[in-house]
């Protein structure tokens, strides 16, 4: 086993480190209190490369492994969690799943603009009613010959307004159950997408989430993702690896919230020394820091399994379910920590725990985690080789 970074990983990690510390972190408060869209920090961040770091430079990305896009998406959301969702849809959801499973029209007509943020993607599979039981998927995508014709309603669409480019399951023959559904590229602009009012969330404030409503949208055939009805398993496939990008969100979370509460323990005193030297708070930092080393070598060891080839769907589950708590457990003990100084936003505290929560809610919840874990197990797929 080998657990040293290689060089190239060790200076993607230092670029998004000083990305986020110099760049993100003055304005941060300010855009989560007014949910202002980080408009210059991504057109930034598609100059830096960290919008299609996996995918292949023949296409514009970056042609990075898993494990470096891990590291990068790690730093990042030690500071702000609107920029680095953006940073994970855009990686793990739309352009891996492009690259995976587009035709090579598709892949030079979108992901060379995805690769640069030129365009942004989103990924619409959640509905109204339709979130966790995704294959009830309520929208249509109607076989016309030459198009398809597309109805429905999405919800909690990350980059729902910011996008060009919609990934959009849909269910083409209701009668075939999740085998008639299909995945579509749709482009924002065309006739019969709209983008309804931004939602006013806890947490990930500036990142921007919408319901998109479409009505009558014309789908040109060549716009389908793979063979037709391969729709959900393109969605179960690519969010198997979304997970992976989530997953090293919060870790980055956790790994935040601990590095602040660190810092702080040593430099406030109380009852004549610094609070680190009171073992209440010295034990919780011990438990802190094994809980995300835990939660970070699952984090890692699911990117290398997807850089092998091999399968990662438990594996990245795993990884989720486990580092999504630790940043929930532990950037509340942070806040704790901090006292009355962690729960006001100028310690940066309270908005990482505000973030934690989604963690644990979006590319499927813990209980969703462990359905896919707990099916792996019993379909007897092994986690060690
Ligand atoms: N890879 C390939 N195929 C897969 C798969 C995978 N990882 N997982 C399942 N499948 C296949 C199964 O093999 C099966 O195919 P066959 O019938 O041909 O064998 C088919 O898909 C259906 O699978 P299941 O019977 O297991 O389906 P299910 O209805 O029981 O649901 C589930 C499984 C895991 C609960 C799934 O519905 C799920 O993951 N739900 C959560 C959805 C989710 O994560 N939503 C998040 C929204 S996206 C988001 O949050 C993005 C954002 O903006 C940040």
């Amino acid at each position: 086993m080998q657990f040293k970074l290689t060089e190239e990983q060790l200076a993607v990690q230092e670029a998004a480190r000083d990305f986020a510390q110099n760049e993100l972190k003055p304005g941060v408060i300010e855009r989560d209190t007014h949910m202002t869209y980080p408009t210059e920090q991504v057109k930034a961040m598609g100059e830096l490369g960290f919008l299609g770091m996996m995918t292949d430079p023949a296409y514009g990305g970056g042609g990075m492994d898993t494990l470096s896009y891990v590291l990068a998406m790690e730093e990042l959301s030690k500071v702000d969690n609107s920029c680095s969702v953006i940073v994970s849809v855009n990686n793990s959801l739309v352009c891996w799943g492009l690259e995976k499973f587009g035709t090579e029209a598709q892949k030079q007509k979108y992901l060379t603009k995805l690769c640069t943020g030129e365009w942004i993607g989103a990924f619409c599979l959640s509905e109204p009613e339709a979130g966790s039981d995704a294959t009830s998927q309520r929208t249509t995508a109607e076989d016309k010959g030459d198009y398809y014709l597309l109805n429905g309603t999405k919800n909690w669409i990350t980059n729902g307004g910011s996008s060009k480019v919609h990934l959009v399951i849909a269910q083409t023959n209701p009668e075939l159950g999740h085998r008639g559904i299909n995945a579509f590229i749709v482009e924002t602009d065309w006739d019969g997408v709209t983008v309804s009012a931004k939602e006013d969330k806890l947490g990930i404030r500036s990142s921007d989430t919408h319901t998109i409503l479409y009505n009558d949208v014309k789908v040109p055939k060549e716009n389908r993702i793979g063979d037709d009805g391969f729709g959900f398993k393109f969605a179960m496939k690519v969010l198997s690896g979304g997970r992976i990008g989530i997953a090293a969100q919060a870790l980055g979370i956790a790994a935040g919230a601990y590095e602040l509460a660190v810092a702080y323990a040593q430099e406030r005193t109380a009852f004549g020394k610094p609070i680190a030297q009171h073992q209440a708070i010295a034990f919780k930092i011990a438990d802190m820091a094994a809980d995300i080393e835990a939660a970070r070598l699952l984090v890692y060891r699911a990117a290398w399994l997807k850089d092998q080839g091999l399968n990662f769907d438990q594996a990245s589950s795993m990884a989720k379910l486990k580092a999504s708590d630790a940043a929930m457990k532990h950037s509340v003990e942070a806040v704790q920590i901090h006292g009355g100084y962690g729960f006001v936003k100028e310690y940066h505290v309270e908005r990482l725990m505000r973030d934690a929560k989604i963690t644990q809610i979006y590319e499927g919840t813990s209980e969703i985690q462990k359905i896919v874990i707990s099916r792996n197990i019993f379909k007897g797929n092994q986690m060690y080789l």
